[in-house]
């Protein structure tokens, strides 16, 4: 019986919960015992605490100092003290009921059928997420190694951005070395070393972003671009009012798919992107000639879209701030700044990020009962409508080419790796 763990790691998004939703359920319904790792890679490190209770170290309330370092200064280690939701059932998947019951101390659970009823509908990610520093180094993996082997399980689905499929890909790639280390530590057994000698791992992209190479959406990123419409919707209609303009600031990191998008589906005059700058240098004039003839032909408003990682063909940063100094000074236009920030993040995900989830996660669940030594780890990914599996290591790869490109300034070969049929 294939033990199954599915975690959420890296910056939230909306769809999350449907991929642990889908995970387990699936997972149960093709006979495997599912498991949940709570707070990201950061829950592996830690593992189970077989005492969770004797530590005032897990629980800063009752630890005077800690309470006295809550009041004053820097409180330590409150994630510690997180509850699995108030009062949530946590079934261990036998049925038994563990009402309310404290998961301190204990980041690797068993997750029954019914823990994780509607989660479709939840936003962000109901088992926790983190960006975990531990386990970029080999001794936090050594311990997550040994802590996924001491429960027992063999297979794990991975939900992240690129950052933490990479954690994924390194992981699996050092697991033979971790499982030799462990061995010769006396940490684990002849047996579990026989057991343990292959680990399964499929990772799926959960990222308002969208920027992962070798699939066309991530999980999330559509709910956070209709949160940026909604917004945008919103910002519309008091600068048509006001005949103003409006700088808007949305997420995205080094991938400008939110801003594109956004600026398309609710109506931008200009638009910054971080794989495809102003074609001109200084960019100024490019933009205020646009909008010059938008309001000529009678906008009453003007929108600009700044990607948070928006730079010129020189790299150097473009600021909302800045470039409302720009259109006040050049067109004497009335102008706001509105930054977005992690609205676009949070919320009910839309439908498309309950459906997408929900094939992917029965997708990895059937990826990770096929697995062999000698197949890749596969990302699970959507063409064209379909569900794929594509090699982790490829998708990873080619992510950092994008980066790559962008630093080296080629923005043609960026803008042909997000799109092949990109033409200039
Ligand atoms: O990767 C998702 C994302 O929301 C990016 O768009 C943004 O740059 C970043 O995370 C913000 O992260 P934080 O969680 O640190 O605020």
């Amino acid at each position: 019986k294939m033990k199954l763990a599915v975690l959420t790691s890296g910056g939230d998004s909306a769809g999350m919960n449907a991929v642990v939703r889908a995970v387990v359920k699936a997972g149960i319904l093709r006979g495997c015992e599912t498991w949940i790792v709570r707070e990201g890679y950061e829950g592996l490190v830690r593992g189970n605490t077989d005492t969770p209770t004797s530590s005032t170290l897990d629980d800063p309330i009752a630890d005077p100092s800690a309470r006295q370092r809550v009041r004053g200064g820097k409180a330590t280690n409150l994630i510690e003290n997180l509850r699995f939701g108030d009062g949530d059932l946590l079934r261990d998947g036998t049925g038994d009921h563990q009402s309310g019951r404290t998961l301190k101390g204990r980041y690797i659970v068993r997750a029954g059928w019914d823990d994780v009823r509607g989660w479709f509908a939840e936003g962000g990610t109901l088992i926790g997420t983190a960006r975990s520093k531990i386990f970029r180094t080999p001794e936090g993996r050594l311990a997550a190694a040994y802590n996924l082997i001491k429960e027992g399980i063999d297979a794990i689905v991975i939900c992240g951005g690129d950052g933490s499929l990479t954690g994924a890909d390194i992981f699996r790639s050092e697991w033979p070395t971790l499982i030799n280390t462990l061995h010769a530590d006396g940490k684990i057994t002849d047996e579990q070393v026989k057991k343990h000698g292959h680990l399964r791992i499929v990772g799926l992209v959960g990222s308002i972003d969208n920027d992962m190479s070798m699939t066309d959406l991530t999980i999330g990123a559509p709910t956070a671009l209709h949160r940026i419409c909604e917004a945008i919707d919103s910002i519309n209609s008091t600068a048509a009012s006001h005949s103003r303009a409006f700088v808007l600031e949305v997420m995205g990191r080094h991938c400008g798919w939110l801003a594109l998008l956004a600026g398309v589906s609710a109506g931008a005059d200009f638009i910054f992107i971080p794989e495809r700058p102003p074609q001109t240098d200084p960019w100024e004039d490019e933009m205020c000639e646009a909008i010059y003839r938008h309001r000529e032909v009678g906008k009453r408003k003007t929108l600009v879209i700044v990607a948070e990682g928006a730079h010129d063909c020189n790299l150097k940063p473009i600021r909302a701030e800045y470039v409302k100094e720009v259109l006040t000074d050049r067109l004497g236009l009335d102008t706001r700044v509105t930054t977005l920030g992690h609205i676009q993040r949070g919320g009910r995900p839309c439908a498309f990020d309950r459906i997408l989830p929900t094939l992917q996660g029965i997708e990895a669940v059937k990826a990770l009962l096929e697995a062999t030594p000698d197949t890749p780890s596969y990302m699970i990914g959507v063409r064209e409508n379909k569900i794929t599996r594509v090699p982790l290591v490829e998708a990873v790869a080619m992510t950092r080419a994008v980066a790559d490109a962008i630093a080296a300034k080629d923005f043609t070969k960026a803008m042909s790796l997000r799109d092949p049929e990109f033409q200039q």
